[in-house]
């Protein structure tokens, strides 16, 4: 989302610590990597989501859950795993619908701390903070990258989700639905960091 009242390709996006996070005691350093980038933290609580509500969270369409399904299905081609034997089905769609389920259920067993981040460009930013879906294959430096090795193998194959600690907004689209899903107006606060001069 970009805001008028700020300057040209500022955006917002929306992050969460998700309860490995949280459990893991990373709230903190997760929330540091964001802010040492320079992104500003303007909404922030911790929660104990409905499953309604984190069921509205994430994407629906077909479209996405075959495109979940077939990320996992990835890394069992790359490994000589058949999909068959890995999900239970060749079928990217029935592959996902099932990992979309260990999700949501995964996500109200215990609290995250959902955010929203401002900044330069920030959707992309805090993409390439977070790192690459996969801990498994996200770079060195980055938060799945540095404080998880989890992948489809470990995860999938024992009908769990990937514990990749920080979930964020994709798209332009997906921040915006996220945001105002998680947060009203008034619990998103405008103001200045006192290093804004200096950095821009
Ligand atoms: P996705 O939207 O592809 O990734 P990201 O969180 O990077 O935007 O997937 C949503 C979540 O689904 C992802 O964070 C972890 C989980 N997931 C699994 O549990 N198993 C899988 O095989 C995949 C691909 C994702």
């Amino acid at each position: 989302m970009t805001d008028k009242k700020f300057a040209p390709g500022i955006e917002r996006t929306f992050a969460m610590v998700k309860p490995d996070g949280v459990q893991r005691g990373l709230i903190g350093e997760i929330i540091a990597r964001l802010e040492k980038r320079g992104l500003k933290v303007v909404a922030l609580k911790m929660v104990k989501p409905s499953i309604e509500h984190i069921d509205e969270h994430y994407p629906k369409d077909d479209k996405w859950i075959a495109r979940l399904g077939n990320k996992g299905f990835t890394v069992f081609d790359e490994q000589g795993i058949s999909r068959k034997e890995a999900m239970g089905t060749e079928d990217e769609f029935e592959a996902g619908k099932q990992v979309r389920g260990w999700l949501v259920d995964y996500l109200v067993s215990a609290p995250v701390v959902p955010m929203v981040i401002e900044g330069v460009q920030a959707i992309e930013m805090v993409r390439k903070i977070v790192g690459s879906t996969l801990p498994s294959k996200a770079d060195i430096g980055t938060i799945r990258g540095d404080f998880s090795t989890d992948s489809p193998l470990a995860a999938n194959l024992t009908k769990r989700p990937i514990r990749n600690l920080v979930h964020c907004s994709e798209t332009q689209e997906e921040a915006e639905h996220e945001i105002a899903h998680w947060f009203s107006a008034d619990e998103v606060y405008e103001f200045e960091r006192s290093d804004h001069a200096a950095m821009f």
